[in-house]
């Protein structure tokens, strides 16, 4: 007998079902050629004002219009040559702002004759003018016999049995439409742009973890929390809805609801800010609207702030109105938003009042700032600090106030030994101490036990 390799005879079984496999599954999982759909972003520009002040193309040929009321697949625009995938909520006969509600690629826009593309293996795929992969479904060969865009808003691929392959609503940005969710087990968190004009990550996200659902500024790396609905677990989904607050309908409510799984440990300590009670354990309400709220959606701002807008089609112009933000008049303070008064500033009653500066408030304006700091090696002994009566951080609600109890010279202490603390928060009657790694807008709060205490250089 001669030498047989002990490898050599399991190896051709496994080969010809692997070959069979794929057989079957290529052979299964097709989308018709007529159903296939091809777009090169060249040619006009919508004519219309949109959100952004973007300009836009609709993507749509004889086979796919891509749109059911009110949204539209459109690429847009807000520098030149640079290109988002994205969906475009509002029709241009509204006389009224149209808004993106979803994007593919913000952080890696195309250029002018990018393509996209849905090919018989079933995948959607965005290529760049020289054909470099921008993004895609995934769903290459994986059943996929066709793409729609439904009523929702959801864009779908979906295999012969209708269940859908890949969905749109699994990959919010910034944004909740409704019906849309977070979850821990998957895109776990929406996360801002940059700025109306710069589409890429920002540095404010809401993100859904075992301990809340927690709204952060990203503080060159450190995560700060500033908003949210924390110190309690949500579960692991939590999805943005629009539910009638009655049995005829006449009104609706916007809400989050929380999939309990598992079950919430007990309630959270009470805060002192206002904040609206979880229902019964499932549903977090917004905000009640006496008309039919579907057409919503929940976004996080650029600026940092949390809102929700509704469309509203029996009004001629202003369809879409905003219809929640957490840091308002009847939720959470303004003043405690950290972009509130841009850079630096002195908050009250959500206005901005004034630029503390070492000589005491000045005028505020877009260009108030921080104090120059001491050099960090050495600057202990430079660092002076200028005192502000009756403010608080945006971070004392969340931090409890700080450490202590501690005397106000440690506090000073510490804080100067820290490059990275700008100033601390003393409370004169627990004798708390809260290190600012970020000033912001400082919040003026009638308890005046409460004093700023902001690090400068002389
Ligand atoms: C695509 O082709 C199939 C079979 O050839 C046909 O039944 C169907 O109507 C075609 N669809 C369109 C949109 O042309
Ligand atoms: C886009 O492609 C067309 C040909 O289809 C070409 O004429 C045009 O110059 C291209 N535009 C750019 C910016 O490359
Ligand atoms: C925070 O911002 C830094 C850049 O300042 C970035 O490198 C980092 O990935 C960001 N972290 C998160 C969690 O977004
Ligand atoms: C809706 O229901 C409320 C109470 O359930 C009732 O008072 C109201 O008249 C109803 N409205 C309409 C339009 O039917
Ligand atoms: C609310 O509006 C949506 C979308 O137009 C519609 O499908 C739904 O039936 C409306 N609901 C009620 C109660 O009128
Ligand atoms: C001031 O703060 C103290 C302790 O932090 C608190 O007990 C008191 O209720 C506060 N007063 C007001 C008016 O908020």
């Amino acid at each position: 007998m001669a030498y047989r390799h002990p490898h050599q005879f399991p190896l051709i079984p496994t080969l010809l079902i692997s070959l069979l496999f794929t057989t079957i599954t290529t052979t299964l999982a097709k989308v018709p050629p007529n159903q296939t759909f091809h777009f090169v972003n060249q040619g006009e520009f919508g004519d219309r004002i949109i959100e952004y002040d973007a300009g836009y193309r609709v993507i749509r040929n004889n086979v796919y219009t891509f749109y059911t009321f009110p949204f539209r697949l459109c690429f847009y625009n807000t520098t030149p040559d640079s290109f988002v995938f994205a969906m475009r909520a509002g029709i241009p006969n509204d006389e009224s702002l149209m808004r993106w509600v979803w994007d593919a690629n913000r952080n890696d826009p195309v250029g002018e004759n990018a393509t996209l593309s849905f090919g018989e293996d079933g995948n959607f795929v965005l290529a760049d003018f020289d054909g470099r992969l921008v993004w895609q479904t995934n769903t290459a060969n994986k059943g996929v016999t066709g793409i729609k865009l439904l009523p929702n808003g959801n864009l779908v691929l979906f295999d012969k049995n209708g269940a859908f392959v890949w969905q749109s609503f699994d990959h919010p940005s910034d944004t909740l439409m409704v019906g849309m969710s977070v979850r821990i087990n998957g895109r776990n968190k929406l996360v801002s742009r940059t700025s109306d004009v710069d589409g890429s990550d920002g540095k404010y996200s809401l993100v859904l973890e075992d301990n809340g659902f927690n709204m952060y500024i990203n503080n060159s790396g450190d995560l700060l929390v500033y908003g949210g609905w924390g110190g309690r677990s949500l579960g692991s989904i939590v999805t943005f809805d629009a539910v009638p607050e009655n049995d005829n309908a006449t009104a609706f409510e916007l809400v989050l609801t929380v999939n309990q799984d598992p079950p919430p440990p007990a309630p959270p300590s009470r805060r002192r800010l206002l904040q609206r009670k979880v229902q019964g354990g499932s549903q977090i309400n917004l905000n009640k609207l006496n008309y039919n709220a579907t057409y919503s959606f929940l976004r996080l701002g650029s600026d940092g702030n949390l809102r929700a807008y509704t469309y509203y089609d029996q009004v001629s112009y202003l369809k879409w109105e905003e219809s929640f933000a957490f840091f308002s008049s009847y939720f959470i303070r303004e003043c405690a938003l950290p972009s509130k008064c841009g850079k630096y500033g002195l908050c009250e009653r959500g206005m901005c009042v004034a630029c503390p500066s070492p000589k005491g408030l000045l005028g505020w304006s877009d260009s108030c700032a921080p104090p120059q700091l001491p050099p960090c090696k050495g600057g202990a002994k430079a660092a002076q600090y200028y005192k502000i009566v009756g403010v608080e951080n945006f971070l004392n609600p969340y931090l409890d106030d700080g450490e202590g109890p501690v005397k106000v010279g440690e506090c000073r202490d510490k804080c100067s030994r820290d490059c990275k603390c700008l100033g601390f928060i003393y409370k004169e009657d627990t004798f708390k101490c809260l290190l600012m790694p970020l000033l912001g807008t400082l919040i003026k709060d009638v308890n005046t036990t409460s004093v700023g205490y902001v690090k400068y250089s002389k």
